[in-house]
């Protein structure tokens, strides 16, 4: 039911003009505090995060500066955490070796009393120079991911897993060099 307004003087009829006003504000406001929440929650969805880490594409230094490290090393494979993978003084050059078991996918680590890399899993057995299979149940070699060198002679790992070299012999191939010495 719509009540008649009682004040019929001039003050009555600016209080509820003011009113209304106040009304059509706090309604605006109201809604546009709605939109800046919904803004936050859903912007976040289209932002694109930088990958780090283990999909991204990592700057391990120089060839030069890798092959000196390995010179110093007795070739000791250099471990790269945020990658997950292992710069192998392959034959001939350099490789990145997905430190992922073959065999049920765990993190592979290197022995360095073993002279290998050993998986703690099952015992998986992979070979220093070229990380395949030297023993244990994994069915083929560590994968690699693709490296490249930059114009400016920086070595770039690419760790993307989806776009690895599955190696499925488990022999070392001289084609899945990609950085010669
Ligand atoms: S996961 Fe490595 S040996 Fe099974």
């Amino acid at each position: 039911m719509i009540r008649p307004h009682t004040d019929t003087t001039v003050a009555g009829l600016i209080g509820r003009i003011k009113r209304r006003q106040l009304l059509r504000v706090g309604f605006l406001g109201a809604t546009l505090l709605a939109l800046t929440e919904l803004t936050a929650i859903v912007v976040p969805f289209f932002r694109v995060n930088k990958i780090l880490g283990l999909g991204a594409k990592i700057a391990v230094g120089s060839k030069q500066s890798v092959f000196d490290q390995f010179k110093a090393s007795n070739d000791t494979p250099i471990l790269n955490v945020e990658g997950k993978f292992f710069l192998i003084h392959a034959p001939g050059g350099v490789v990145a070796a997905y430190r992922k078991c073959t065999h049920l996918g765990c993190t592979v680590p290197w022995n360095a009393g073993e002279d290998q890399f050993h998986c703690p899993c099952h015992g998986s057995l992979y070979d220093k120079h070229t990380a395949v299979v030297k023993g244990g149940p994994a069915p083929k070699p560590l994968q690699l991911f693709h490296i490249v060198a930059d114009p400016s002679g920086a070595l770039i790992v690419d760790t993307n897993p989806l776009n690895v070299i599955d190696r499925q012999a488990n022999i070392w191939n001289p084609k899945d060099l990609e950085i010669t010495e």
